[in-house]
């Protein structure tokens, strides 16, 4: 046992995982189970859950810590769990295909890795991921810091969701709706936090509160604002900003996370909101209700939270730059694509599913994107060739984007783009392994928007 950790910890900054030790890991299980996630008039609904519940209970270890779950699928069809967001050894990031085989129905699978970097992580299926996420499955992965964190009276997760319910509250089917992979994707109808539509807690005036906020919907993306809290952004993507930054909005796209660390600024019997706009009105996300004072007066402002061991971008004017045309979509001007390399027009593709391309491939390429020596820093030009947003994310790694003026935005592992947008983003390529860069839009992913690279 002993020798065995000194070995990990000898071997990488990156430790391979245990898969001997398959003794004492906890189970995760997939399974049917209901909840009560619909409005009040409604029934239970039911749902895909993790351990029977959903979202599935948030796992908090520390910074450092291994996370050992063994994960069991009761579902009829096959699963993984992706780690989203951390830097993780290839071998767990739960790619079906291509960093392991699917968990076929009855059959279990140890994930098992060290977590390099604090902050707001998630999990979630990566098979069906459109499906299986559209029914309930997700949950919150927190790694709390070391050292220095911010004193907060509450540390909250809140995991947001968007269902698309059907009127007797069950979950809608029409999950493989080429209309919804053509255009926005799967929006819903209905808005949860942490699987509710009610989510509510007691707190003190002046109290100071981290809330975690993490947008697990298929293709929603959220624009967030507070009334009676104020504070500050201090973590986007798990990652800890250089400096908090004031919160007053902030755009969640599917799979982004923000930590806010805010004061209740509302007075004594009043209520505090966190809102999700929509247009000219909101809606709470978070009610708190106010009762007593924590102090007589606001706390100082936080300081940043400690920076993960990240590594340093190269010169990134002189990276290598490889291009990633976005094309396709309602009201795209895409004409056709390539699938196993076979050039198909639009109504092919559609039979096949596809609807959208990365550089003219509607599939899953059989070769990377690029390759990347470890240690390489690279950026990926990403030009958004259609009506519609997207969020790119990169697994294993995260990047920033190279700004127009040279410099670098934060750390993150999810970027929104906007229609017609191209953005440059550079990061260090250190995590050797195959790794995907796709839409988090559960149904462009699906539909044509994924692709991978290598770093060797
Ligand atoms: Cu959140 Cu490819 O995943
Ligand atoms: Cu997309």
């Amino acid at each position: 046992m002993i020798s065995g950790l000194v070995a990990t910890a000898a071997a990488s900054a990156l430790p391979r995982p245990l898969h001997a030790q398959t003794e004492a890991a906890e189970t995760l299980t997939a399974r049917a189970a209901t909840a009560r996630i619909a409005p009040a008039d409604y029934p239970d609904t039911a749902v895909w859950s993790y351990n029977g519940a959903v979202p599935g209970a948030p796992i908090r270890l520390r910074q450092g810590e291994r996370l050992r779950r063994l994960f069991r699928n009761d579902l009829d069809q096959p699963g993984t769990v992706h780690w989203h967001g951390i830097r993780i050894d290839n071998a767990m990031d739960g790619v079906p295909g291509l960093t392991q085989s699917v968990v076929a129905p009855g059959d279990s699978y140890l994930y098992d890795f060290e977590l390099p970097d604090a902050g707001t992580y998630w999990f979630h299926p990566h098979n069906r991921a459109w499906e299986q996420m559209a029914r309930g499955l997700s949950g919150a992965l927190i790694v709390e810091e070391t050292n220095g964190a911010p004193e907060v009276a509450l540390d909250e997760v809140l995991l947001i969701d968007d269902w698309r319910l059907s009127e007797d509250g069950q979950i809608a089917g029409g999950f493989n709706d080429m209309h919804d992979w053509a255009h926005a994707g799967r929006i819903g109808n209905w808005v949860t936090v942490n699987g509710t539509g009610g989510w509510r807690r007691m707190v003190a005036r002046n109290a100071r509160v981290r809330l975690r906020l993490i947008n697990a919907a298929n293709a929603r993306i959220f624009n967030v604002a507070a009334q009676g809290l104020e504070g500050w952004i201090v973590a986007l993507d798990g990652m800890p900003l250089d400096a908090p930054r004031r919160f007053d909005q902030l755009t969640l796209a599917p799979a982004q996370r923000a930590d806010l660390v805010v004061d209740v600024t509302a007075t004594v019997d009043e209520k505090a909101y966190l809102v999700g706009l929509e247009g000219n009105s909101g809606y709470a996300l978070a009610t708190f209700d106010v009762d007593g004072e924590a102090h007589a007066e606001r706390l100082p402002a936080p300081n940043a939270l400690p920076a993960n061991p990240v590594s340093a971008l190269g010169a990134v004017n002189e990276a290598r730059r490889i291009e990633l045309r976005m094309e396709g979509g309602a009201m795209g001007s895409m004409r056709g694509a390539t699938m196993s390399g076979r050039m198909m027009g639009m109504s092919e593709l559609v039979n096949a599913g596809k609807v959208w391309a990365f550089n003219g491939m509607a599939d899953m390429p059989d070769n990377p994107l690029f390759e990347a020596r470890a240690g390489e820093t690279v950026k990926v030009a990403i030009v958004n060739d259609t009506a519609w947003p997207h969020a790119m994310h990169l697994h294993g790694h995260h990047f920033r984007q190279v700004l127009r003026d040279g410099t670098t935005g934060p750390l993150r592992d999810t970027l929104l783009m906007d229609r017609d947008e191209s953005v440059e983003i550079a990061f260090v390529a250190d995590n050797p392994g195959d790794w995907l860069l796709h839409c988090h839009m559960l149904e462009h992913s699906a539909g044509g928007m994924m692709t991978w690279l290598r770093v060797t």
